[in-house]
């Protein structure tokens, strides 16, 4: 167990501070901190009782996930054109969860994800709809995560490096779909399928790094675009993709690192996604996954003694997950009072294996050790043995070279 809680302490202190300034802003933020004062206490009362507290609600996490693998409420028709994500989120959060599938589930997933694919390769939204890059992303992330054979060989390589040759921009970036919006979220999903599957080119991402290096801004964190606001999810994607063409080293880590710790929130613990915005769930992972590649980088220049923790309070992220996170019938959430969903239940139990699993297979469990998590690969969010597995088996085939056609 956990030697104190930092929830436990007096946290007075790091309450939000209007300075007689009342806003929308600082009122919405004031009403987050008093509902998750209010879940702090409540834990504190129950600690007594529970020992192992704060737990990990593991078995409801996994029947709700499950059940999400047939049935959705109406709530989820808007993701009809995200169909994949779907299978990447519940089999990844299953996967943190150390929940295998029967092999019968896995295959049918693995079909499923079949029919999204394209002929003129990446895969769609759902069967029939046409090639996206983020689609694309979840579908091969989550074929990845089955790690079988057959879902292994759904991917037709050739045909994905042509699609993304076709969604390529001279100046370096990346159309979401031919004639779509070119954005950092396209560059690290083209640059994530590509070297997970073996079919990287460096033609095929020339001029990449500058111009994800074009989307950090005066803050510190990356934009979507050039001249936009930093914004977590986005943070990610640019230091992920940066990583992934070796070239971490071309942006301004001092800034980011700067503007990263600065997103952890004081009182709650969780993280914003930019400056001025609420803590929410799913940030524990587009925040708090950049710091094991912020680390990789400072260990690599040298700058400091670093230690094997990452850059940030992991203890503090956890209890956030942890006591603030969790919806007692399954399923993890944004924030306090908002309904669970599998995106932040992913997402929050991404950002937990993060703060859980320091550098070198040191750990660091808040609660019963059976809260423990799978480690990830923080680059590409998949478990650390599924990206093993998948490495293994695409790099023993030969490499892809197509031409823009
Ligand atoms: C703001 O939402 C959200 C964004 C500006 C984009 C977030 C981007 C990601 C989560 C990364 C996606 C990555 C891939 C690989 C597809 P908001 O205004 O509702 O939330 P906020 O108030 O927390 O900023
Ligand atoms: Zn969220």
């Amino acid at each position: 167990m956990t030697a104190k809680l930092r929830c436990l302490e007096a946290l007075q202190y790091d309450r939000f501070d209007d300075e007689n300034y009342a806003t929308h802003t600082s009122e919405e933020q004031v009403k987050v901190e008093d509902s998750v004062e209010e879940l702090f206490d409540l834990f504190s009362k129950k600690l007594s009782v529970e020992v192992d507290a704060p737990l990990l609600l593991r078995n409801r996490h996994i029947a709700f996930l499950k059940k999400s693998l047939t049935h959705l409420p109406s709530t989820y028709e808007c993701l009809d054109a995200s169909r994949p994500w779907l299978c990447y989120w519940i089999l990844h959060s299953l996967e943190l969860l150390d929940e295998s599938l029967d092999s019968e589930d896995a295959s049918k997933i693995a079909q499923f994800l079949a029919r999204c694919q394209c002929p003129e390769g990446g895969f769609g939204g759902g069967p029939g709809q046409y090639p996206h890059l983020a689609p694309t992303y979840a579908a091969v992330n989550a074929l990845c995560t089955l790690g079988t054979q057959e879902a292994y060989n759904v991917i037709n390589r050739e045909a994905l490096q042509q699609f993304l040759w076709s969604v390529r921009s001279s100046n370096g970036a990346f159309h979401m779909h031919v004639g779509g919006e070119e954005d950092i979220r396209g560059v690290y999903c083209a640059l994530a399928v590509a070297r997970l599957t073996n079919t990287f080119q460096e033609s095929l991402f020339e001029n990449c790094a500058e111009w994800i290096i074009s989307c950090q801004t005066y803050e510190g964190g990356f934009a979507g675009c050039p001249g936009l606001e930093a914004h977590g999810g986005y943070a990610f994607c640019g230091l992920a993709a940066l990583s992934l063409l070796r070239k971490e080293h071309l942006c301004d880590v001092k800034a980011l690192l700067r503007w990263t710790v600065n997103r952890q929130m004081r009182y709650e613990g969780g993280f914003q996604g930019r400056t001025n915005k609420l803590v929410d769930g799913c940030y524990s992972f587009w925040q708090g996954g950049s710091f094991p590649l912020l680390h990789r980088i400072l260990s690599q220049q040298d700058l400091t003694n670093l230690d094997t923790s990452w850059l940030f309070q992991q203890q503090a992220l956890q209890e956030y997950i942890l006591i603030c996170c969790q919806s007692t019938a399954g399923g993890l959430l944004d924030k306090p009072n908002k309904p669970r969903d599998i995106y932040h239940t992913c997402y929050a139990l991404s950002g937990l294996s993060v703060a859980q699993h320091s550098l070198g297979g040191h750990t660091n469990i808040v609660g019963s050790v059976q809260n423990e998590l799978a480690p990830i690969h923080p680059v590409y969010n998949i478990g650390r043995e599924a990206f093993l597995n998948a490495t293994q088996h695409f790099y023993k085939l030969p490499a892809v070279h197509t031409q823009p056609s």
